[in-house]
């Protein structure tokens, strides 16, 4: 999608909404990012707002229109509760402002279809936090499946063990559940596998999925699980926990020519020769396959991190670099996601393009219906230390 409005000057000035764990995260790295400067933030929470503005020295706002109207920003990230992102992002976008968006877009498709449609209506620049793309090993994969080097897909594996605590989703009144989250393990924690995921294997159009709660104290699941189908015939199957701990987190496509295997950092990549279905065919042998050769593969040494996508965006909006990450690609994994869900409801597969009106209907309905009490012990902004400076 074409950015109409670049921003001049040899920095972009950013400001940060939603200063809770993740925002925070973001802002301690800005001064490592040369082409950035942290302008201002902005929190729903008066002495939140308060706190990290005083420790970054810069103005800080409750509301994000004042953030708008104090015209300090060229470009906003949003790092608040996922359901709240959706007005924000549309407000700053209509108001000129480039948005780079914490994942996932919105917690429904088509709220973040919105999002997609304002970004391209006013001109300016959406962008998605899924800094995984950047990780080697994954960069790698990413460009042998693109490659056709696997051939045709005939099936493709995954699975996530996403541990978290009790603790963690006590820890802020939004999390697991359906008004403040718009769902468990398949909203917050599977986003950046599932985007790797499609990007390596397609996006399916038919889901057969299942959600469950099976260990935490929650509204939502914490365990999803789905069939999946192609639209050329092969099949796929993903697994993500938040009860389950590493090691163990996969990838696996196995295609006409190859098979390419991800698992905890390690890519392998084995070629077949000749190809599957000639073999098949071709050979007299009855107990015979074709040559399995393991190649090289080079992993790439590429920045990469939250800092390296927030560095992308701002040099897209100064130098037209593309981006890493466009906000139309964090439209896929969301709508798997929410198909994941429907199924699981119904009882029934989903065919793709999933329908936003059955999904938002579906969502209303939980939301109606919650009588899930949260017990909260008290709001905490912590992020994943991995995720800090
Ligand atoms: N990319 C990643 O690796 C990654 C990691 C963690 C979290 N996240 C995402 O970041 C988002 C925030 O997660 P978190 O763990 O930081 O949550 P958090 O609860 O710690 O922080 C959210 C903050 O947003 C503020 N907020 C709520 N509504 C607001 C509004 N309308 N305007 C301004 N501020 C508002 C809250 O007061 C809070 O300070 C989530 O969408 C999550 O999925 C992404």
């Amino acid at each position: 999608m074409a950015t109409r409005n670049r921003v001049e000057g040899s920095q972009v000035r950013l400001g940060v909404i939603g200063t809770g764990g993740m925002g925070q995260g973001h802002c301690s790295r800005m001064n490592t990012i040369p082409e950035v400067r942290l302008t201002a933030v902005c929190d729903i929470v008066p002495e939140v707002a308060r706190k990290v503005g005083e420790q970054y020295n810069v103005p800080y706002f409750t509301d994000f229109r004042d953030l708008i109207r104090a015209r300090l920003c060229d470009a906003v990230l949003i790092a608040t509760p996922h359901p709240e992102r959706p007005p924000i992002a549309i407000g700053c976008m209509k108001a000129g402002l480039h948005v780079l968006s914490e994942k996932p877009l919105s917690e429904r498709i088509s709220t973040a279809e919105k999002m997609v449609e304002t970004a391209r209506q006013s001109g300016v620049a959406l962008a998605i936090m899924f800094q995984r793309r950047l990780e080697p090993a994954l960069a790698k994969a990413i460009e042998i499946a693109r490659s056709g080097r696997l051939g045709t897909l005939f099936r493709a594996t995954m699975i996530s063990p996403e541990y978290r605590t009790q603790a963690y989703y006590d820890s802020g009144d939004w999390r697991a559940t359906w008004r403040g989250e718009g769902g468990g393990v398949m909203m917050n924690q599977a986003p950046h596998i599932l985007d790797l995921f499609i990007r390596l294997s397609g996006m399916p159009n038919e889901v057969y999925g299942r959600c469950e709660t099976r260990l935490h104290k929650i509204e939502v699941e914490d365990v999803a699980e789905a069939m999946l189908r192609y639209p050329d015939g092969g099949t796929g199957y993903f697994y993500c926990s938040t009860n389950e701990l590493g090691p163990g987190q996969m990838i696996e496509l196995f295609g006409t020519k190859g098979k390419l295997i991800y698992r905890d950092g390690v890519l392998k990549f084995y070629r077949y020769e000749p190809p599957v279905p000639e073999f098949t065919f071709q050979s007299t042998q009855m107990w015979s396959s074709p040559q399995r050769i393991e190649e090289t593969v080079e992993i790439p040494d590429i920045p990469h991190g939250h800092a390296a996508i927030t560095r992308n965006f701002a040099r897209h909006l100064l130098f037209g670099e593309p981006l890493v990450s466009p906000g139309e690609e964090g439209l896929q994994s969301l709508e798997l996601a929410n198909a994941v869900w429907l199924s699981s409801y119904t009882g029934k597969p989903v065919r793709l393009p999933l329908s936003r009106r059955a999904y938002d209907a579906f969502l209303a309905r939980k939301r109606k219906e919650s009588k899930f009490v949260k017990t909260a012990t008290g709001y905490q902004r912590v992020t994943d230390p991995q995720h800090t400076a």
